[in-house]
């Protein structure tokens, strides 16, 4: 009836930093989830009873923003779930627009903010770059302080982050997934406690927040040596928070050489890495004899879209007229 659909998305410089108020910059890739959306007798995701334990991001969503009759979604994907690129970001947007869609409610902005709080909600601590990044596309900086082509600010606990619009730079990357599951909730944990009893951590997220400004510039200046001097230094400080493992590290050493720059991506522990190459070939190959899965990726100009397949059917369902659930 209805099928909304999200691009994944990759930190290239700030992941972790950015849940503590510093700037991160992202960018949408050309993967996407497509969440198919249609009328059923009881609520249900890909042919199972909609439930907490295996369809979190639905169910936060569903409860968040639906009281009509029930529905069905099934998931289509190329994202590799658990992957660092954004896999529940890009489900939580789909489900949040396919609803607020129905709800005659649907926009961009509309759907980073209901996506965050669904993120929040079920992962606990997050910032918005990954739900405003696949809701957005293209690429986007997110900042404390207001910048040119602010979208939306959107805040949590005192955190405040201002999303802008970044034109999305003609890179060639190249994501190396570990295959080693990327659980985001346990690696904010981690940063989290180290964050608290340390201020060396602290620095060291302060440190980060620095590089990702001298990212912006690189990026608009289409300096790929200094992008890939960054992206190294990123990854050390990563390290340093303890995010990074012997899988994204085994990873690294393989793409290194080939490679202007790499890092991992996203929460770590496991999940992917991306390298910065003008040999995309080469560093695939590379990757994929240390036993990673290399993809070449190019960003994405759009963020979550909705396409109608049977009116008939969804003019059963809208509700009508605005007013929220919540
Ligand atoms: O691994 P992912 O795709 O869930 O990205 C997490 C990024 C963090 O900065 C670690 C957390 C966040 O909410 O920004």
């Amino acid at each position: 009836m209805l099928v909304a659909s999200s691009p994944a998305k990759a930190i290239l410089f700030g992941e972790h930093a950015v849940v503590y108020g510093k700037p991160a910059i992202a960018i949408s890739l050309d993967r996407r989830m497509n969440l198919t959306v249609f009328p059923a007798a009881e609520p249900e995701v890909d042919g199972g009873k909609l439930s907490m334990r295996k369809h979190r991001y639905v169910k936060q969503a569903y409860g968040d923003l639906w009281n009509g009759l029930s529905l069905a979604f099934r998931t289509s994907s190329t994202i590799p779930s658990a992957s660092g690129l954004g896999s529940s970001a890009a489900l939580s947007c789909s489900a949040v627009a396919a609803l607020l869609f129905l709800r005659g409610m649907f926009s961009e902005e509309s759907t980073a903010r209901r996506a965050f709080e669904v993120e929040y909600n079920v992962q606990g601590r997050a910032s918005p770059t990954d739900t405003s990044c696949s809701a957005h596309g293209s690429a986007i900086m997110v900042s404390p302080r207001e910048e040119e082509d602010l979208l939306w600010t959107i805040s949590a606990l005192g955190t405040v982050w201002n999303v802008h619009h970044i034109e999305p730079p003609e890179l060639k990357l190249v994501v190396g997934y570990t295959k080693k599951p990327s659980i985001t909730s346990i690696q904010v944990e981690k940063v989290r406690n180290y964050y608290n009893r340390s201020g060396f951590a602290r620095e060291t997220i302060d440190d980060i927040g620095s590089l990702v400004m001298d990212g912006l510039k690189a990026l608009r200046s289409g300096d790929l040596v200094k992008l890939g001097e960054l992206m190294d230094r990123n990854h050390s400080l990563l390290t340093i928070l303890g995010v990074t493992s012997k899988e994204l590290d085994k990873l690294r050493d393989a793409a290194g050489p080939l490679s202007f720059g790499t890092k991992l991506t996203g929460a770590g522990g496991g999940g992917s890495i991306i390298a910065l190459t003008d040999r995309p070939e080469q560093v695939c190959d590379a990757i994929r004899k240390r036993g990673g899965v290399p993809f070449a990726v190019t960003t994405s100009r759009t963020g979550t879209s909705i396409e109608v397949r049977d009116q008939d059917m969804l003019d059963t369902l809208i509700i009508p007229g605005p007013g929220e659930k919540n």
